[in-house]
Parts: structure tokens; C-alpha cells; sequence
């Protein structure tokens, strides 16, 4: 098949980490007859720097125009100022919401070779397989009014918290959906004990539940989630959520996996191109060295090969790749222990594209 796939390195690590999977990338279309067309366009901190607009028309016309995007990372130090009036991160959203990539997929699994990465006992976290559903467009991540202001105690800062039922329906169901393929269970998380619209998710959510009683149900609320994901996460499968909740929850959940480096996700929505990106941020203290953990964003390809190309073989084979570089003992400083030599970024890519099968 051919394929125009568009690369934005971003910042800090991104650049790193995205050369290796796109060396990955393009070893599959090598094996496997396909022509993968790569585009690299500027985005987040390095685009504020070169045009002064984190996500410039450019770059989203051709994200809009592609088969699927994959993103490094975006912010840094440099653009971290509070008081900045244009942030890396800006580019990030606005890309998101208009590709429409209303479900942030996150799977968080334990390679069997990593249980003992894992700060959590090596027996707690095997059994882990968890799929979070990260609502994506919506929320207090978009919600307005947003900003600040000076009152008459001083500065004042405020934000949005909104949720219509369409946008919860949505992503619930991609859940159900999920779950069906898997263990058959889904955990709607919320705060519907304090917060408003947490009440509407909640009631939407019982709703999907009664239209599909093929598939478990449970809702959970966010601050015991926080807790379960530590005391038993291996009890469940596909964990639906939104914005904000989600993004703090995937990061806990991925020190279950014993890195933050090894977590890779997939942004779809109603069709269009889906958006890849490591979950992990932009890692400013370890860029240009050479250390960053490239897996997490060669998983990212991998799903990107199967949701958005529709090439699970291909997918499985990258995964397959990971895994056995991993149980041959393979590590990057992320994942090493004190007692474990570790390799650099370069060095993981290789031995990646050589175990290809
Ligand atoms: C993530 C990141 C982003 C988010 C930042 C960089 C805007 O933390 O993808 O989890 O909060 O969504
Ligand atoms: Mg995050």
C-alpha cells in the first residue's frame, strides 16, 4: 500500500524519538511492499521559535491532507513562562480538535521482561492489561470561558469544565466497542460526587451500559481510581474517562509498566487521520543526549500501522520486535536498573529494525 505519513518531531526528545521510529517505519514498508510517504513539518516550541505559531497553517494542512500523524513531543523550559501569550502546548490542542481525534486510546501493558521495571511488586503488575479511553477534544481542556484576571484579591485565573451528552456518548462507545474485543469490561471514571458535568457523564454512561448489557459496567470515582490503579490494577480492562482525568491517570498508570518511556497511544476520531504520539512529554533534561527510550513512540507507530492503515500483521510485527529486544535484556537508562548496562536511543532503534521479522 502507499501511505503519506506526516512526522512532526516537536521539541526536547521529539526529534530523537521520532527518527527511530521512522527508521522502524520505514523497514516495515521495505519488508512488506508498502511505500510510506514522510513528511517532517514544524510543530509546538521549535515552530513559536521559527514562525512564531506553534501549530503553523502548513503543518496542518498537510496533518489534515495525510494517512496519519506521528508527533514526538511538544513544550519545554523555554516556552514555560506562565505569562507567555503563545505555548507549545496550544498547537498541540488545536491539532488535536481539528483532526477531531475525539478518543485518545492508551493501552498500558506489562512486557513480561519489564515486571521487575515496575516500582509495583513484580506479581501485582503481570496480570496488568488496561486499555484508557482518554476523552480528548472536549472538556476543561476546551471549555469556555478560560482565563485570567485581576480582581480585588489579586490575580485571578479560571477555566471551564463542560461536557455535553454527544461528546460522553461518543467516547463511551468506543469504549464498549474496545472492551468487546477484549475482557468485556468497562470503568467510567468521574468525580459525580462534586462536579456537574461528572453528573452528566455519569448518567450517559449508565445509559450506554443499558444499551449494551453484553458488556460489564462500573463507574469509578477519579481519586479511588488514582488508588485502585496502584492496589489492583489488574482488575481492569478498558477505562473510559475525560480530558484532565485521563491525562493524570495514564501517567500514574504508566509507572505500572515501569516507564513512562514504554507508553505509546493513538488519537482517532470519526474517520479522518489518526494522531500517534508517545504519551510521554518532551523529557528537556536528557534532550540531545542520546538516552531517550525510543519504544514508546515505535509502539505509536505500530498503532499507527494497525488503526490507521489498517495493517495488523505488520503492527504486530513491531510489537513482536519490542518484546524480544526487551526479554533479550535489552534496556535504555529508563528502563535499567542500577545493576543493568543501558543503550542509547540509536542503539534501541537498531536492534529494533534487526529483530524485524
Ligand atoms: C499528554 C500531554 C499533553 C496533554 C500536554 C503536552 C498538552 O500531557 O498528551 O498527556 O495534557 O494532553
Ligand atoms: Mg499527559
Amino acid at each position: 500500500m502507499e501511505a503519506k505519513i506526516i512526522l512532526l518531531p516537536g521539541d526536547g526528545i521529539g526529534p530523537e524519538v521520532v527518527g527511530e521510529a521512522r527508521k522502524v517505519l520505514t523497514a516495515v514498508a521495505h519488508r512488506h511492499n508498502h511505500t510510506f510517504h514522510f513528511t517532517e513539518k514544524m510543530m509546538g516550541g521549535c515552530a513559536i521559535d521559527a514562525v512564531g505559531d506553534p501549530l503553523p497553517e502548513e503543518t496542518l494542512g498537510a496533518c489534515l491532507e495525510s494517512d496519519a500523524v506521528l508527533l514526538g513531543a511538544v513544550g519545554g523550559p523555554k516556552w514555560s513562562d506562565p505569562t507567555a501569550k503563545v505555548r507549545p502546548e496550544q498547537g498541540l490542542l488545536k491539532l488535536r480538535k481539528s483532526l477531531g481525534v475525539f478518543a485518545n486510546i492508551r493501552p498500558v501493558k506489562v512486557f513480561p521482561a519489564l515486571a521487575n521495571a515496575s516500582p509495583l511488586r513484580p506479581e501485582r503488575v503481570q496480570a496488568v492489561d488496561i486499555v484508557f479511553v482518554r476523552e480528548l477534544t472536549g472538556g476543561i481542556y476546551f471549555g469556555q470561558p478560560q482565563g485570567r484576571e485581576t480582581v480585588a484579591e489579586g490575580r485571578s485565573g479560571h477555566d471551564t469544565m463542560r461536557y455535553n451528552e454527544e461528546e460522553i456518548r461518543r467516547v463511551l462507545q468506543i469504549g464498549v466497542e474496545l472492551a468487546r474485543g477484549r475482557r468485556g469490561k468497562v470503568t467510567s471514571v468521574d468525580k459525580a460526587n462534586v462536579l456537574a458535568s461528572s453528573r452528566v457523564w455519569r448518567e450517559v454512561a449508565h445509559e450506554v451500559a443499558a444499551e449494551n448489557p453484553d458488556v460489564e459496567f462500573e463507574d469509578v470515582l477519579v481519586d479511588a481510581m488514582a488508588m485502585y490503579l496502584v492496589n489492583r490494577p489488574g482488575d481492569f480492562d478498558v477505562v473510559v474517562t475525560g480530558n484532565m482525568f485521563g491525562d493524570i491517570l495514564s501517567d500514574e498508570a504508566s509507572m505500572i509498566s515501569g516507564s513512562l518511556g514504554m507508553l505509546p497511544s493513538a488519537a482517532l476520531g470519526a474517520g479522518g487521520p489518526g494522531l500517534y504520539e508517545p504519551i510521554h512529554g518532551s523529557a528537556p533534561d536528557i534532550a540531545g543526549q542520546g538516552i531517550a527510550n525510543p519504544l514508546a513512540t515505535i509502539l505509536s507507530a505500530a498503532m499507527l500501522l494497525r488503526s490507521s492503515l489498517g495493517l495488523e500483521v505488520e503492527a504486530r510485527v513491531v510489537e513482536t520486535a519490542v518484546s524480544r529486544i526487551l526479554a533479550a535484556g535489552h534496556r535504555t537508562a529508563d528502563l535499567a536498573r542500577s545493576d543493568e548496562r543501558s543503550i542509547g536511543t540509536q542503539a534501541m532503534g537498531d536492534l529494533v529494525v534487526a529483530v524485524l521479522g
